[in-house]
């Protein structure tokens, strides 16, 4: 058979066969409703400034190895103003309204991947321009095709505002509509001259404001919406289940991978997509790696603690939970000191989150605390002596990015913030080397309530006694044993 005619005749079987499902089905039903993301882009629209326009501009899709590419993610700030998962688009939010020059009025503008029956065969559905009206109600639009001649006079407004280009979108796809080719058009709209190379800008009219969207997409999605909180909570909460049936499953002998992997299935199974950034699980000494991703550690062993920090993302928003264990179960002395005072750090700041605290005074309780501890463990010598067993910040927030837009002056009803203290003694510190190899963190998610404060991943354990009792407990996978592959050929 001819290749066109094997093409046409494949396609004619899937759609009949119901291949082509329409918008709706499969889908759970706990999504974010277009009524949020029209309300997220008109609390937009009231905080730019007159006669601007806020331009912003889809993830790119970026290459794996050869025609594999990674797994695609929405620029969050796009998904979070339009629900739109798929690359190649753009969007124009305008502060007052518009007229196209057949006279009807606009205040935004979509430009969106065109739909494509044999792309979609291979990689799925794409919404469309009458998807996108449909399902994400965003009825102003087009296809990308439609931006190089779609006239708007950027010169026209005080502020044209986006995020500076990193030139790191490749043109792979060779057609007029790739992000790559709406990125070239914009530029030319608007006379854009590689400032950000450090190139010599050439005079150009200066209403190109690359700062203003920032902070105003700091203060819209540092402080979290009702439906926003519901998803967080979600991906929180199983987050933490998943820690509760890692402390269960653990012991000698499991490897970092597997440690991983109990917890991925476990947040799966609860209908979360992905991991929200790359799963960190250390054994010992890995543990002192801050970002450590490779979890490639073929058998702990019982005298090493184990830093999981994992969060699933649910329909977008990512959880951020750090537990840290002993792998026999029991907290050595020296475990334990390390371990009970990182918690202290964390408690006393978690009792101080209420809206007006200063974020800057969170981060002083807890290395206060941490520092004292650690001169009185004669780790240091004085309190004050500076070191970096504590190397990294207390707190962030947490949302669509697992280090979330927002403000970091004071505590705001509606934030959802890590509180997250560690400390981490690698082998060769300057103290005595039973600390050697020793690294705690401790992780919970906390949203700022309108009187203090509520701990959304409080379902896993973080008492040092109470992570033991959870340890005590059977886990459904002492009963899973796999055939052994050692000595297969
Ligand atoms: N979960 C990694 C971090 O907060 O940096
Ligand atoms: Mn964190």
């Amino acid at each position: 058979m001819k290749p066109i005619l094997q093409k046409i005749l494949i396609l004619i079987c899937l759609t009949s066969s119901g291949f082509f499902m329409s918008y709706g089905q499969n889908k759970p039903d706990d999504l974010l409703k277009p009524d949020f993301h029209a309300g997220r882009r008109e609390a937009l629209r009231a905080a730019m400034p007159d006669n601007s326009v806020a331009v912003f501009f889809a993830n790119p899709v970026r290459n794996r190895s050869n025609d594999v590419d990674f797994l695609y993610h929405q620029d969050p700030d796009l998904y979070y103003l339009t629900g739109y998962k798929e690359p190649h688009a753009v969007l124009l939010i305008f502060k007052e309204n518009q007229q196209d020059p057949t006279g009807n009025l606009y205040n935004e503008l979509f430009f969106v991947q065109e739909k494509n029956p044999m792309a979609e065969m291979w990689t799925g559905i794409r919404l469309g321009i009458e998807g996108v009206q449909q399902t994400l109600k965003i009825q102003n639009a087009y296809n990308g095709s439609a931006f190089k001649n779609y006239q708007i006079n950027f010169g026209s407004f005080d502020e044209v505002m986006f995020y500076d280009f990193k030139n790191d979108v490749r043109d792979n796809i060779r057609d007029e509509a790739d992000l790559y080719s709406l990125i070239e058009q914009f530029k030319s709209k608007v006379n854009y001259k590689n400032i950000s190379n450090g190139l010599t800008p050439e005079p150009q009219k200066n209403n190109l404001d690359f700062t203003t969207l920032n902070s105003i997409m700091n203060d819209l999605r540092g402080i979290k919406t009702p439906e926003e909180i519901d998803l967080i909570r979600k991906a929180v909460f199983i987050s933490a289940i998943g820690q509760v049936e890692v402390m269960k499953a653990m012991k000698p002998g499991l490897s970092e991978a597997e440690i991983q992997g109990i917890h991925e299935f476990v947040f799966k199974k609860y209908g979360s997509e992905y991991e929200g950034y790359p799963s960190i699980v250390g054994a010992g000494y890995n543990g002192c790696i801050l970002h450590y991703q490779e979890n490639a550690k073929p058998e702990i062993n019982s005298e090493e603690m184990v830093l999981m920090d994992l969060g699933a993302e649910y329909h977008g928003y990512t959880a951020d939970v750090t537990r840290t264990i002993p792998v026999d179960g029991k907290f050595s002395p020296e475990e334990k000191a390390i371990y009970d005072l990182v918690y202290k750090a964390q408690e006393e700041a978690i009792q101080q989150c209420k809206p007006g605290t200063p974020f800057g005074q969170l981060t002083s309780i807890a290395k206060n605390i941490i520092n004292q501890g650690l001169a009185d463990l004669g780790i240091i010598k004085s309190p004050s002596d500076r070191h970096l067993y504590f190397p990294h910040g207390l707190s962030h927030h947490l949302g669509l990015d697992v280090h979330d837009k927002g403000n970091y002056d004071r505590l705001e009803t509606g934030m959802v913030i890590t509180i997250e203290p560690g400390i981490y003694i690698p082998k060769g510190s300057d103290c005595d080397p039973k600390w050697w190899n020793i690294a705690v963190r401790i992780e919970d998610d906390i949203l700022i309530t309108e009187d203090g404060f509520e701990n959304l991943s409080a379902f896993a354990p973080r008492k040092s006694e109470e992570i033991e009792k959870t340890m005590a407990q059977p886990s459904p996978l002492d009963r899973f044993v796999l055939p052994d592959i050692k000595g297969n050929k």
